[in-house]
């Protein structure tokens, strides 16, 4: 029997890893157990219960405020237990955050085989997205196997000088995800609230946003809401207090912007499937979007995603207010702008790269 731990903490990890759990526990010969850091915990636990994972260790770590010291110290502090209890053959970690970094080099600590899902993005500026990137390149150093979601993140790890024959292109989960949440026949109050107008769906949350950046980006969103009657735009807020103080001091009054708690991921999908386009800083929802068709103004200087960019779907606006205004208005008023970037292409994969990365796993973990 291959014994194989998944370990994760965050929403974003847990929407990607959990149709990998849903794929191994269906494999024979393999024993699947799920770690999780509770590096959040409502946003985490919103996303175990739409696809029914139940973790079988859950460390409950997430405090109001915590720092990057806190979730990495905290993290390999109670890991090593779980990893000398259950001394899986492999681990699993998810891209770029503390908790993936912090139970990779718990891993190395251990000597247990790391392998690497979403692996070989890349901005080469460790401060953007900061600690992101850094995260990643480090996980890359630890991973003995690498699950890259593209050719264009395979070429980085092997220029990076990664074993050819371990590093894998197998799409990326996020669209088997999407595949099993978005549907024809949904409805939701918010909708109704948009009714006729255009949906414009917003979202930011990035560590190096916080603060002045993150106040520009939503005062030109403001702005543009107030000159345009027929848009209508929602934010789900991020319950992090340093961007929940900006956005409720930034929008308080303005009618054509709903804050809302964060959405559960099915109705996230959905929502998104209707919008008319998103602004956004989240790493994830530029996958989604291109595989939706959704045009997308991300605010941030560097993307590791290029692939959206390539498609024409996506556009980096930074976070200069003036910016960020313009190419918005520009989306609203120029039909054929608005065309060119809303063409649906998935650079992504065909939905099933969690069956891919299960068939590698089956062979190669002895
Ligand atoms: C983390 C990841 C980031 C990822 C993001 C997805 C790191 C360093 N950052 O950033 O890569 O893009 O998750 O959302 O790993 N909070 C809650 N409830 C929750 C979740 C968060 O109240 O369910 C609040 C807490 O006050 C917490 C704060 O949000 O202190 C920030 O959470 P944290 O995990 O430290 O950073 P994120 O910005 O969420
Ligand atoms: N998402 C969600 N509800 C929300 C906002 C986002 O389910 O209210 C989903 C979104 O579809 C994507 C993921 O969360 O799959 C992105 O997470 P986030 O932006 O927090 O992190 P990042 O991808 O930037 O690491």
């Amino acid at each position: 029997m291959k014994k194989i731990m998944l370990v994760f903490g965050t929403r974003p990890e847990a929407i990607k890893m959990c149709p990998l759990v849903k794929e191994l526990r269906n494999r024979e010969g393999i024993a699947v157990s799920v770690c999780v850091t509770g590096q959040h915990r409502g946003l985490l636990d919103g996303v175990l219960d739409a696809f029914g994972v139940k973790p079988d260790y859950d460390f409950s770590l997430m405090r109001e405020g915590q720092t990057l010291f806190d979730i990495t110290v905290n993290i390999l502090n109670r890991i090593k237990a779980v990893l000398v209890e259950s001394s899986p053959d492999i681990v699993l970690v998810h891209g770029d955050t503390s908790t993936a970094f912090a139970a990779a080099l718990a891993c190395f600590y251990e000597r247990i085989d790391v392998g690497h899902i979403e692996a070989g993005l890349r901005t080469y500026d460790i401060y953007s997205p900061y600690p992101e990137e850094f995260n990643r390149q480090a996980i890359s150093l630890i991973a003995k196997y690498s699950f890259a979601p593209t050719e264009a993140a395979r070429d980085n790890l092997l220029r990076e000088g990664r074993e050819p024959s371990h590093v894998f292109v197998t799409g990326n989960t996020a669209i088997d995800a999407l595949a099993t949440t978005v549907r024809s026949d949904y409805t939701h109050p918010l909708l109704e609230w948009v009714g006729d107008r255009r949906l414009v769906l917003l979202t930011a949350h990035r560590r190096e946003n916080l603060g002045a950046p993150l106040r520009s980006m939503l005062r030109a969103i403001r702005r543009v809401s107030e000159e345009y009657d027929d848009i209508r735009v929602i934010y789900p807020v991020h319950p992090n207090p340093a961007v929940r103080g900006v956005a409720n001091e930034i929008f308080g009054g303005c009618k054509g912007v709903r804050l809302t708690e964060p959405l559960d991921v099915l109705d996230f999908h959905n929502i998104l499937a209707r919008s008319f386009m998103v602004l956004t800083d989240s790493g994830g929802i530029q996958e989604e979007a291109p595989a939706l068709g959704k045009p997308v103004l991300v605010m941030r200087d560097t993307t590791e995603r290029p692939e959206g960019i390539s498609a024409g779907t996506i556009k980096l606006v930074g976070t200069d207010e003036e910016n960020i205004y313009s190419s918005f208005c520009r989306l609203l008023n120029d039909k054929e702008a608005y065309e060119a970037m809303a063409r649906a292409s998935n650079p992504y994969g065909d939905g099933h790269a969690a069956e891919r990365i299960a068939d590698i796993l089956y062979d190669k973990v002895k």
